[in-house]
Order: structure tokens, then C-alpha cells, then sequence
């Protein structure tokens, strides 16, 4: 076992600022505190393999560490301590490695030992390392992500960076697009072209859904082929030292929409006018997604699909048959950051039928998707128990063409700043 420990050198004001706000947000007395950054997980049957790691990003936040096993311990009576694991003659051959800082690991049941008897809360990777007060840790998780919600200058700079990466890998694609051309080598074009722009890597698993493919949410890229007359759905984005955007475009296959897919595209990029423009510090998260909802929803009764008006189709849910995901969620330090309710909340409220990923106002210094689409999915429009449900409010002949051909989402990221929303990746053509 080696050590080389070097002494933790003065942290940047960025992450100072981040404790003091953590420490305010938490307002403790006696109650102590670790984050851990946790440890590579193990590929099942894959011997010394491991999916790529990542930091938890409270633990990032915090350290601006991206090492495994690291803990920070917090003493509201003497502050912040850094602990990190050695690294064993074994890493360094195999790994090499950023050497550690600040004290060694094996010192952080001393440093408890010395606090014995008081409160311990555990937040990041705990993952049963540490027996702690779960109600505690519970408390201050979630106040440290709504700590960590508006992003400081240094993030928002790191956002810009993966956004502008982001934008070369679409410019490479969207001329690429074109019959003939298989899921994966567009996949493969997003990703070289974000690479060569500074990119670390994508920043999740990149998506692209050609005809039937494009309806389905997460759709992983195979060797089908673009055909004419289909839409292609790509989402993908760049990752720069653990910030990512989250970017969502549709391709017409054969480089121009039919009527059909114009329409509806329009539709969806109303709504995504409409919710961009909503997102003003101090509104409502449901608020937006309702007015995303509104849209697509007026533009489906045009179309004689629902037979209710906009307002009923949020009400009843009918309106998330088509747009089941909700309108979107903050991005950050990964693609999904600090989601879930504001701290005494406790629980997400439901609209509209969709998946909703926070519920909270917004303020300044927030970065969210806004992803509106309409999407024909063949799992919740054939479904017997909704199609009696919606019977009122869905003509279900007027349905039955677009099931499992389409999906149609543009998705952007928005910062939320006190004079309006700024939109990240507007370089994006849509
Ligand atoms: N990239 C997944 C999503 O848009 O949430
Ligand atoms: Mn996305
Ligand atoms: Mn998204």
C-alpha cells in the first residue's frame, strides 16, 4: 500500500462559497456530517471491470474532487475535513490515478471516534457505510440539493462549454442525416465531432430513434436504417469535466417534413416558445408544464385528436397520453441534477398526466430542460383500461394512424436569470 498524501491545498473560493451555503442551509448545532463520494460499481460477471465512474455530485459540489472513496466530514464546531482513501500499488499500475489530498481515509474513524455519541447524518454514496440518523440525513440530502440548485459562475461556465460542444455534434449530424444511414453511425458522428470540441464524452447514453424508434423515450441506436418520409429523434449531449447538457432535435429522414409531421412539429415548437418564455424567477415548475401542456393540447383538438379543450385535457391527464415526461428537469453536474420537491414540500404534485421531476418555484441561476413532445406510443394508446378512461376526451379513430411511427420532442436548456430565461443552446438550429 502506498501513501502519498499531499496536503489539501486552499480551496477555490467557488468551493468555500459552497460550504458556507451548505453549512447555512443546514444551520447545525451538534450534528455531524459525511459526504461521500462513493466507489466504482463492479460489472455482474465482469471480474475487474466496472462502469465508469462518477462522483457523487453532492460530493463534487463540495470538494471539486473527482476521486473514489473520498469523504468530506462536517463538524458544525470545527468545520470541514477531507478525507481520501491512499492509492493501493495496485491502482497506480493499473489506473494511475490523481494522488490524494487532505487526510487519509483511515483516519475518518478516529475523527469520529473523537465525536462519539453525537448525531451522524450521511449523505452522497452512503450506501450502508456508515451507520447514520436516517430522518437527519434525509433532511440535509435534500437541503443540500436545493443548496446546490442555482449554478455559480463557474458552472454556468462549464455549462456554456458542453453546450457549445453539444452544438458541434449536432451541426455534424444534421447533414448526415439522410436515408441510408444507420442509428448507431449518427451516434457515432454525434460523438466524434463532440469529442473533437472538448467534450470529455456524452454526458448519458446517447439516443437516437429512427420511424417507429423515434417513440420510444430512451431508444438506444441499432443498425436501423433512416428510411424516407421518417423523423428521426436525437438526444444527446456533451459532457466538460462532469457538467452536461441535455439537447433533444427531430430530423425529418429524408430531409423534408410531410404536412403531417410539420404540423405536429410546429406544435411542439409553440410549446416549447410558449415554456421557455415562462421560465421567469419565481414561477411555478407545474405552472410551466402546464403551459407546455396547454399548447400541444389546443394544437391536438385543431387536429380533431382530442375531443376537449386544452384545459380539460391538463385536467383529466388526457394530454399526457401524448406527452407523458413532463416538461423537463435541471441539468448540471449529470443530466438529471436536484430534482424532486422544494425542501418542505415533501412530495411532487401531480398535472397533467406526466412524469414531473420537481415541484418548486424557480429562481436565478436554475438550468432546466424544456423538452415538450408529442409522442404516439403504442403501450399507452392501445391500452384498454385508457382508452375507456379518456373516452370523452380522446377520438381514438383520429389516433389510431400515428400510433408507434412518431415522436416529436425539441428540447433545450434554459438558464433562469432575473431579467429572463437564457437559452443555452440556442445555437442548436430547430
Ligand atoms: N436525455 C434524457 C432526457 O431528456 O431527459
Ligand atoms: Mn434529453
Ligand atoms: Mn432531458
Amino acid at each position: 500500500m502506498t501513501t502519498r498524501l499531499i496536503p489539501i491545498p486552499m480551496s477555490t473560493s467557488e468551493v468555500d462559497v459552497r460550504r458556507a451555503k451548505a453549512a447555512r442551509s443546514w444551520s447545525l448545532d451538534s450534528e455531524l456530517v459525511l459526504i461521500c463520494a462513493g466507489y466504482p460499481i463492479g460489472i455482474p460477471g465482469g471480474a475487474d471491470q466496472t462502469f465508469p465512474y462518477k462522483p457523487h455530485p453532492q460530493y463534487r459540489w463540495l470538494t471539486d474532487r473527482k476521486r473514489e472513496g473520498g469523504v468530506l466530514a462536517f463538524d458544525p464546531q470545527d468545520g470541514w475535513t477531507l478525507f481520501e482513501p491512499a492509492l493501493a500499488e495496485q491502482e497506480l499500475i493499473w489506473g494511475g490515478g490523481d494522488p490524494p489530498v487532505g487526510r487519509s481515509l483511515e483516519e475518518l474513524d478516529g475523527w469520529l471516534a473523537a465525536r462519539k455519541g453525537r448525531p451522524l447524518a450521511a449523505l452522497g454514496a452512503n450506501d450502508g457505510l456508515y451507520a447514520t440518523d436516517q430522518e437527519l440525513s434525509l433532511r440535509l440530502h435534500i437541503e443540500l440539493d436545493h443548496a446546490r440548485r442555482p449554478k455559480d459562475a463557474l458552472e454556468v461556465d462549464l455549462l456554456r462549454r458542453s453546450a457549445a460542444a453539444t452544438a458541434a455534434g449536432y451541426a455534424a449530424i444534421a447533414e448526415y442525416i439522410r436515408p441510408g444511414r444507420s442509428e448507431r453511425q449518427i451516434q457515432v458522428e454525434f460523438e466524434a465531432a463532440i469529442a473533437r470540441a472538448g467534450a470529455d464524452g456524452p454526458g448519458y447514453a446517447t439516443i437516437v430513434g429512427a420511424g417507429p424508434n423515434s417513440a420510444v423515450f430512451h431508444f438506444t441506436p441499432g443498425s436501423r436504417q433512416v428510411a424516407d418520409g421518417e423523423l428521426v429523434l436525437v438526444d444527446a449531449g456533451a459532457e466538460v469535466d462532469g457538467y452536461v447538457t441535455d439537447v433533444t432535435r427531430t430530423f425529418p429522414g429524408g430531409g423534408s417534413f410531410s404536412s403531417d409531421q410539420a404540423w405536429l412539429y410546429g406544435i411542439v415548437r409553440e410549446s416549447l416558445d410558449q415554456a421557455t418564455a415562462a421560465c421567469l424567477v419565481g414561477a411555478e415548475w407545474l405552472d410551466v408544464h402546464a403551459v407546455a401542456a396547454r399548447v400541444m393540447g389546443s394544437g391536438l383538438r385543431d387536429a380533431g385528436i382530442l375531443k376537449c379543450s386544452p384545459e380539460e385535457a391538463l385536467t383529466s391527464g388526457a394530454i399526457g397520453l401524448f406527452f407523458p415526461h413532463g416538461i423537463g428537469h435541471m441539468v448540471g453536474l449529470g443530466v438529471r441534477d436536484a430534482g424532486g420537491p422544494l425542501p418542505n414540500r415533501n412530495v411532487i404534485r401531480e398535472v397533467g398526466g406526466a412524469r414531473i421531476r420537481m415541484d418548486l418555484p424557480l429562481e436565478a441561476g436554475y438550468v432546466v430542460t424544456i423538452e415538450p413532445g408529442l409522442y404516439f406510443v403504442p403501450a399507452l394508446l392501445n391500452d384498454a383500461k385508457r382508452r375507456e378512461r379518456f373516452a370523452n376526451q380522446v377520438n381514438w379513430a383520429a389516433v389510431e394512424p400515428w400510433i408507434g411511427g412518431s415522436g416529436i420532442r425539441i428540447e433545450d436548456n434554459v438558464l433562469v436569470t432575473e431579467t429572463g430565461p437564457i437559452v443555452l443552446t440556442d445555437s442548436i438550429p430547430k
